[in-house]
């Protein structure tokens, strides 16, 4: 194993890397983007009494590790409420720069928030960040492989992504971006004999790990270049609008993400008037084999429906159909 099908990480870094616009030598290999961002909150050096700023709308194990940080370390966790859908950029920097004080030495930016879909503007957070000496880490879970980017275009610090969600990869596939200044100050997870070495390689040191999940994502990326990212993401956009335009006929439905490009792109949510959103997709479920998700976090109450390139108009209208039948039954 480690002989010969350990070899094979290198092309595929390369490959990452190529996709990602960024060097290979800023790229580590990993199981998903909750072991790749652990390895930025628990390898960033914080004293007690630092500040970090997120959102009450990020990632629940992201949440959990810094509120675990904050209980071991004594940093402390200011938090900002995003009031969903959003589309304009000047009110999420606002909040960013309000959630602000001398204190603070990480933002910990979600680029979509998969709760509803909306999409952040993260080069701009990103740029605000650095220009206050703040340490940007980008929540990439949802937005790798599925919007057209590249990760020098969002300038983080840090960049953390699952590959098996929309590269399609096998489960327990993910990545990890050190911007190349940083990789020598941030201490990896699973240690190795170089901790402070200024070399990606030092965050793999996972021990055994499945050699088939990791090579397969080679195959992925191949397919992923076969569609093209602009054409993936054109796609995405076209069937989010298409079935929220078509369910928004009726009145009742209220849809919870921007339309406009920069906001959302697969991921879409909407709700019904008077209907609690997990009897939607319970009903969804039950009567017409359709699955949603019903979503009840914090001021998000909405159904989330995400489609993937596969997925025809046909069924959709399908889809459609059922919505609209369950909001005039009420
Ligand atoms: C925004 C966001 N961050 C992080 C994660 C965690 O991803 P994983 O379970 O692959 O580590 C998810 C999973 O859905 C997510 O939506």
């Amino acid at each position: 194993m480690w002989h010969i099908l350990d070899r094979g990480r290198e092309p595929l870094r390369k490959k990452l890397a190529d996709l990602a616009g960024s060097s290979n030598e800023e790229i580590a290999i990993n199981r998903n983007t909750t072991e790749a961002l652990a390895t930025v909150t628990w390898g960033l050096s914080l004293n007690k009494g630092d500040e970090i700023v997120m959102t009450k709308q990020d990632y629940p194990h992201m949440i959990q590790a810094w509120k675990q940080k904050e209980m071991r370390d004594g940093i402390k966790i200011k938090w900002i409420n995003l009031n969903l859908p959003i589309d304009n950029d000047e009110v999420v920097i606002s909040e960013f720069i309000n959630a602000t004080t001398s204190k603070t030495k990480v933002w910990h930016i979600t680029h979509m928030i998969n709760w509803t879909g909306q999409i952040l503007p993260v080069a701009k957070l990103c740029a605000e960040a650095r220009k206050r000496n703040i340490i940007s880490i980008v929540d990439g879970a949802h937005t790798f492989a599925h919007l057209d980017f590249s990760i020098p275009d969002i300038n983080p610090d840090y960049f953390g992504t699952s590959l098996h969600k929309w590269l399609c990869a096998p489960f327990g596939s993910g990545m990890l971006y050190v911007k190349k200044e940083n990789i020598a100050g941030l201490w990896p997870l699973f240690p190795n004999d170089k901790p402070t070495d200024g070399n990606i390689r030092k965050f793999e040191s996972l021990g055994t790990r499945s050699f088939a999940t990791e090579q397969a994502i080679a195959q992925s990326v191949d397919f992923h270049h076969a569609i093209g990212s602009r054409r993936k993401q054109e796609r995405l956009q076209y069937l989010k609008k298409y079935w929220c335009e078509a369910v928004s006929s009726n009145p009742r439905v209220k849809i919870h993400v921007s339309l406009k490009p920069e906001y959302s792109c697969a991921l879409g949510t909407f709700s019904i008037e008077g209907m609690k959103t997990t009897d939607i997709s319970s009903k969804l479920f039950s009567d017409y084999q359709i699955h949603t998700v019903g979503i009840n976090w914090e001021n998000i109450s909405a159904v989330r429906v995400t489609p993937h390139i596969y997925t025809t108009t046909e069924d959709l209208d399908r889809f459609i159909d059922a919505v609209l039948k369950i909001a005039k039954a009420g």
